[in-house]
């Protein structure tokens, strides 16, 4: 084993399942999730990827009563069409698990027992708004009416989307049931657990603090929420629902709290952890094997834990699931570094799930390959302010990077190559004063390249690797080989057998952002080494002289003003 290999576990916030997700849920944490576990395989690291569907909740209810469903078959369904589709984006994931899986069920009330244990749960008596028309409470998304603090008159029972006030559903002014319209309630008692956050401020402050190297953009909201106000407030964790985790303690009813569930934002973290051992179970493997990601005890000390999120997710992931695993007393681990993204806006607006606004994953994919979204987002990650999409910056970004860029290089080299030399790798000529450049050249920006993939600084790194590509280019302006050839064969040789391992040189720094292309770029070149380049100058004589190739189809085909045209047209409007 090599000595500097180390173990990473990464999470991707896990998407709600109640639709298919646009592309600023992709761009705020799946996808560069995966470019950094894709990254820290390439780079001979252990890595466990974990990312699932989080189906508890109002959202999920309410989303499969508006498609006429029975809610666990709707979430079976949706589990399934997401999979397809991170499949399509080629989302790495080790396991992409289910928040309603028996394994989260378990977790879920085992952690609330140990909370329970340690004098952090307290059973709290509240006044919450009950319908009579529907038969049952409403809790969060299941009541609108209007927002005592901005006026908003769809606000709904915990939040207000437009001045994203959280609030609480007794709340709101002329409210009514979300199910049925009824504006027949009436405010009962209900009794609720409370996690006791605020017992836990002083350790998850010193924590926070301790955390000098994650992003602004991080510790200021978990900060703003420590501090603002009346600081951390307790929180309840139950809710009066059907679907969801049951509440329980560890595997003992809870006097009290039959026929309620635990709060989706409560089991939805924990669902890292579950998903972890859904991945060992359906593998047959040991506890151990998932619990060596997860318990400090059982070798979890090695691992570095890095989690991905939009920033509305934040203060879940630097408060209240921390509170869940500190309280708990035991040796789990906590996440050592956040990221965390802004939003990716959609031709000045916003991309919205409930609203049909944007471009759906399903729709993207139907219209051209996932290379093509990867690169765009990635190198537009909304990484220190938001950023957005349009038609024009994409077609211009994609046909620019993607198409004259790369596409071309490798079209060039491989075809000259034909033409010239046969699919061989030419020998002949040696390496001069232009190679030697070159080298030194990529030398450097490999060394920048893998210093901003370590610190996930996306833009930064991608910005590099189109300028290693770019030098590639460069280097062909400046060699020529295709008039050289006519007066020095051996020389035109020497270039192109540099720029035929060139190519796999990018295939393999590229794969992280575009993996399909990688492939493509591998296999025309005849060559499964697909190893990081340690060691240049060998990594640029893998293929010697004899190594046959083949040109490869068009890599990336330019998108055109008609079909740019055409989308920004059928994307204009708001889908069901
Ligand atoms: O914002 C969302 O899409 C949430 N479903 C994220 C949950 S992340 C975590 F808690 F699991
Ligand atoms: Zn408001």
């Amino acid at each position: 084993m090599d000595s500097r290999m180390a173990r990473y576990l990464i999470t991707s916030a896990i998407p709600y399942i109640n639709g298919i997700k646009h592309l600023g849920t992709l761009i705020g944490s799946q996808l560069p999730a995966d470019l950094y576990a894709r990254y820290m395989r390439a780079r001979g690291h252990e890595v466990m990827f974990i990312c699932a569907t989080d189906e508890h909740g109002t959202p999920a209810e309410l989303a499969a009563a508006k498609a006429g469903k029975p809610v666990a078959e709707f979430c079976a369904e949706m589990h399934g069409v997401q999979a397809q589709i991170a499949k399509g984006f080629r989302l790495s994931f080790d396991h992409f698990g289910r928040s309603s899986s028996p394994q989260n069920h378990a977790m879920t009330q085992y952690f609330a027992g140990k909370l329970a244990d340690n004098g952090l749960i307290q059973e709290v008596t509240e006044e919450q708004v009950y319908s009579k028309a529907d038969g049952r409470f409403l809790p969060d998304r299941y009541i609108e009416g209007t927002c005592p603090n901005c006026g908003y008159d769809r606000a709904r029972g915990d939040q207000c989307e437009n001045c994203t006030k959280q609030l609480n559903p007794t709340e709101l002014i002329d409210p009514r049931s979300a199910i049925s319209g009824s504006t027949d309630l009436e405010v009962r008692q209900t009794k609720h657990l409370y996690l006791r956050q605020s017992a836990l401020k002083d350790d998850l402050d010193a924590w926070i603090d301790a955390k000098t190297d994650w992003p602004v953009l991080t510790t200021s909201i978990a900060k703003k929420w420590l501090h603002d106000g009346d600081g951390l407030r307790d929180r309840g964790i139950t809710r009066d629902l059907d679907w969801g985790v049951p509440v329980k303690n560890g595997d003992k009813e809870w006097p009290g709290m039959e026929g309620k569930v635990f709060y989706v934002w409560f089991d939805a973290p924990i669902e890292y952890i579950a998903g972890t051992r859904e991945w060992a179970d359906a593998a047959g493997r040991p506890d151990a094997d998932w619990q060596r990601w997860w318990r400090t005890d059982m070798g979890a000390d090695d691992v570095t834990y890095v989690q991905f999120m939009g920033k509305d997710n934040v203060p879940f992931h630097t408060l209240s699931f921390p509170a869940t695993i500190m309280g708990s007393n035991e040796p789990w681990k906590l996440v050592d570094y956040i990221k965390s993204f802004n939003f990716l806006n959609y031709d000045g607006g916003q991309f919205s799930t409930s609203q049909g606004r944007g471009v759906f994953l399903d729709q993207a994919l139907e219209i051209l390959p996932a290379d093509y979204w990867r690169w765009w987002l990635l190198s537009h990650a909304p990484e220190t302010s938001d950023s957005e999409f349009t038609w024009e910056q994409f077609q211009t970004d994609v046909n620019k990077d993607l198409a004259d860029v790369l596409g071309n290089f490798v079209s060039r080299v491989t075809k000259f190559c034909r033409s010239k030399f046969g699919e061989a790798v030419p020998e002949g000529g040696e390496n001069g004063p232009d190679e030697i450049a070159l080298i030194e050249r990529l030398k450097s920006g490999l060394a920048t390249y893998e210093a901003h993939m370590q610190a996930m600084e996306i833009r930064k790194a991608a910005g590099e690797l189109r300028a290693l590509w770019v030098a590639g280019n460069e280097y062909l302006q400046v060699t020529q080989p295709w008039a050289v050839f006519k007066t020095d064969p051996d020389r035109a040789a020497a270039v192109i057998r540099l720029s035929l391992n060139l190519i796999r040189f990018y295939a393999v720094l590229s794969a992280p952002f575009i993996p399909d292309a990688s492939a493509s770029m591998l296999s025309a070149l005849k060559t499964e080494d697909d190893n990081w380049p340690d060691d240049l100058d060998a990594a640029l004589t893998t293929l010697p002289a004899g190594h046959t190739f083949e040109v490869p189809e068009v890599l990336f085909a330019k998108i055109t003003d008609d079909q740019r045209a055409e989308w920004q047209e059928r994307f204009a409007g708001t889908r069901d």
